[in-house]
């Protein structure tokens, strides 16, 4: 049944109801009204008549008496008249006197008594007066009043009230649909910026923008939240991944999981400020922000370059810190490196060896055997260390990344029963490209001492297992992505990173319209200033020369954006010992100048560049506060500053324009997807996402929005560790059948 007719309905029986009861209601009371009338009236004639009419019974003269009568009847409303006197036992009276009433009967109603009686033509009011003719002539007068009319009026009057209770109900339904429409809309537009986060302030006693919600804001959002943990599609026997179920998978490993995580970047940066006091710093690194929720879900440790300035001072003595800071999640264990090892390892054969080999920036790589020498010894002071902090001898150790491709094989030949879980954050370039790497083999050596070895995309899974065909005695299996070497296998999997659903500092953020203002404000421009953001490191490979160029062509081909847009670009200064990095901040700078002074006149520069570190809050803030956001990386391992622009918009608006060479391109077709090398291609995306609909927005939004819901970095490390726990069943297994083989 239609809604406004479920209002409607009711309110007509209602109505019907009480018109029913009120119509005999107005009868009776009309009836009485006209009685009383009547009854006046009546008293007035017969006092009026009484003297006349005794003088006339005194002469006993009957005709006299009747044409007296006659006379009197002449008033509409007065019916008939009759007369009793003594002796007499039908009364003097006009002929419309009923015959049926006797002067035996009349003297019942004598005195001011009356009475209602049917007549042959409807209802009359009857009274009975005395008339004083002396005592030897007592009498009595009848009048009759014609009461058809009080039928009428009463008819009429029911009419009236049927009709009033018509259009009264008419009225209070129409009143009733349209307030509760106009209601129903605020609510809607108030439940739906309720579930996208606007208008809610949400720390500690907040506003919602309908405040006659807020009561049910957090319940509503609780029964949300109960709604997607039911009704979230199974994948592989889990439901939703979670934190938990990353824990889950944890501990049902023998002795409740002995986890560790091995990573250059480590996830809490103790630094001295310049007031003195130590301050905690997050560093800008995808890695970071994938494994950091998981090891808070693990509680194992997590082995790092300690390179803060006031990392050694908040250590033990076994260089251990319990972190989150405050929290205690887990351990990060430090391991401290000499400037010559960081500038070799680090800055050298990891950064300007092995990065350009492996994105294609057109940056030539550099080797130096100075450099390997101190990545392979660095590799080597880790492995030590993992064998301190493995809790049992065969921990699950996880390896991230490019700086550590030695490392597995190290912890393989230390610790034999270890499971090795290598991932691989940035491209496998194709056998070609990795051929120009003096250390190939002994890298890919090292690399296959994994249990596992993951990439973002099947393509960069090929590329490995092509560049292991090309240059190791190895078998590779095409069928099943194993790969066996020396007497061991790895397994080449895909595993695309993500970051946690839903991410930790939107929980922090206030509504989209707050984080609109506080930009533009920030920025120094009106409301009606489209913005576009970019949140990188000052990376070569991450295309910001490209977007800046991008920018200008627009304003170029659009005049319309002039004074209308503006463009900002968060980079995080990052390896700055390197000279391709600090040759391209500055080229980055120049051209954002030469782009702005080209549009000066606008008085709204078209790119604001600010080459800072900024915490996830504040990066937050931007990503809702922007109307677009472009990843236009000239090649990425996946890249998660996409997926934290998606997951920012919680109010499904704003659109992503992203790079085609980034993994993310693969898993989230409806963004606008871009050659970054071409300039015309990108302004007309940017013109495209600048007018894009509000509802395509949305429904693009939607749809990356629910698959970063289901592929989380909860899934990315479960589907990880539950692989990693298939490997070391299959090894228990073989190991109990050798056992049992030779028993026998
Ligand atoms: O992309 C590879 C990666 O390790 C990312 O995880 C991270 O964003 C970046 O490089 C970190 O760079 P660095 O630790 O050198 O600052």
């Amino acid at each position: 049944m239609p809604l406004s007719l479920r209002f409607l309905l009711p309110l007509m029986l209602v109505v019907g109801l009480f018109a029913y009861a009120a119509v005999p209601l107005a009868d009776t009371l009309m009836l009485r009204w006209f009685v009383r009338d009547l009854d006046t009236r009546s008293s007035l004639i017969a006092s009026a008549v009484s003297e006349p009419l005794s003088g006339l019974v005194l002469t006993g003269s009957t005709p006299r008496i009747e044409q007296f009568f006659q006379r009197l009847t002449q008033d509409e409303r007065l019916y008939a008249v009759g007369l009793c006197v003594a002796g007499r036992a039908t009364p003097i009276a006009t002929p419309e006197f009923p015959s049926d009433i006797a002067c035996s009967s009349l003297r019942t109603h004598a005195g001011a008594a009356k009475a209602i009686i049917r007549g042959a033509n409807g209802m009359l009011h009857l009274t009975v007066s005395p008339i004083d003719a002396g005592s030897a002539q007592p009498a009595q007068l009848a009048i009759l009043h014609d009461m058809s009319f009080v039928e009428r009026r009463s008819e009429e009057t029911r009419r009236y009230l049927y009709a009033f209770f018509a259009v009264l109900a008419f009225l209070v339904a129409l009143i009733t649909v349209v307030v509760a429409q106009l209601s129903w809309r605020g609510w809607v537009n108030g439940l739906r910026a309720i579930l996208r986060g606007e208008g809610i302030f949400r720390p500690a006693g907040g506003t919602v923008a309908t405040p006659e919600l807020r009561p049910i804001a957090g319940d509503v959002r609780e029964l949300i939240r109960e709604l997607e943990e039911r009704y979230r599609p199974r994948d592989e026997g889990q439901l939703s991944w979670s934190a938990a179920s990353v824990k889950a998978i944890v501990e049902r490993e023998p002795g409740g999981g002995d986890v560790i995580v091995v990573s250059n970047r480590e996830p809490y940066i103790h630094v001295r400020k310049a007031d003195g006091a130590i301050g905690v710093q997050h560093p800008a690194s995808g890695l970071v922000t994938a494994l950091e929720p998981v090891m808070r879900a693990c509680a194992g440790t997590w082995i790092a370059h300690g390179s803060g300035t006031a990392d050694r001072e908040t250590v033990d003595k076994h260089d251990r810190v319990d972190v989150p800071p405050g929290e205690s999640a887990y351990r990060l264990r430090r391991v401290w490196l000499t400037p010559e090892e960081e500038s070799g390892y680090y800055s050298g054969f990891a950064n300007e060896g092995l990065w350009p080999l492996c994105h294609i920036a057109h940056v030539r790589p550099v080797f130096r055997s100075s450099d390997f020498a101190q990545y392979r010894a660095v590799n080597a002071k880790f492995a030590d260390a993992v064998v301190k902090e493995a809790r049992t001898d065969a921990p699950i150790v996880l390896v991230q990344d490019y700086h550590f491709a030695l490392l597995p094989r190290m912890i393989r030949e230390r610790l034999p029963n270890a499971t090795v879980v290598t991932f691989w954050h940035i491209p496998w370039p194709n056998p070609e490209a990795f051929s120009i790497c003096p250390w190939r083999a002994e890298l890919l050596d090292g690399l296959l001492g994994s249990s596992i070895l993951g990439f973002h995309t099947q393509f960069h899974c090929n590329n490995f297992l092509d560049t292991v065909d090309r240059t190791l005695e190895a078998r590779v299996d095409r069928e099943t992505f194993d790969v066996s070497f020396a007497g061991h296998a790895t397994a080449v999997r895909r595993y695309p990173i993500s970051i946690a659903w839903p991410p930790e500092p939107l929980a922090r953020q206030w509504g989209v319209g707050h984080a609109r203002a506080a930009v533009r404000e920030r920025l120094g421009v009106g409301a009606d200033v489209r913005v576009g953001v970019g949140i990188d490191r000052l990376d070569y490979t991450k295309g910001i020369l490209e977007r800046f160029h991008a920018v200008g062509r627009l304003l170029e081909t659009h005049p319309e954006w002039v004074g209308r847009f503006t463009f900002v670009q968060i980079a995080a200064p990052t390896r700055g010992m390197i000279a391709d990095y600090r040759d391209y901040a500055s080229r980055a700078k120049a051209l954002a100048d030469e782009i702005n002074q080209r549009f000066a006149s606008s008085g709204v520069a078209p790119i604001r560049l600010i080459a800072e570190h900024h915490e996830a809050d504040a990066v937050y803030e931007y990503y809702r506060a922007a109307d677009v956001c472009i990843v236009s990386s000239l090649h990425d391992g996946m890249n998660l500053v996409a997926k934290e622009f998606v997951a920012a918009r919680d109010d499904e608006r704003g659109v992503l324009i992203l790079s085609q060479f980034a993994g993310a391109s693969r898993e989230l077709p409806e963004a606008l997807i871009v050659n970054p090398y071409d300039a015309d291609q990108c302004a007309a995306a940017l013109q495209r996402a600048l007018t894009m609909p509000e509802d395509e927005q949305r429904d693009r939004m939607r749809l990356m929005r629910g698959l970063l819901r289901e592929f989380n970095v909860y899934r990315w490390a479960g589907r990880m560790l539950m692989d990693a726990a298939a490997i070391r069943q299959r090894r228990k297994l073989g190991r109990r059948s050798r056992e049992t083989a030779h028993a026998a």
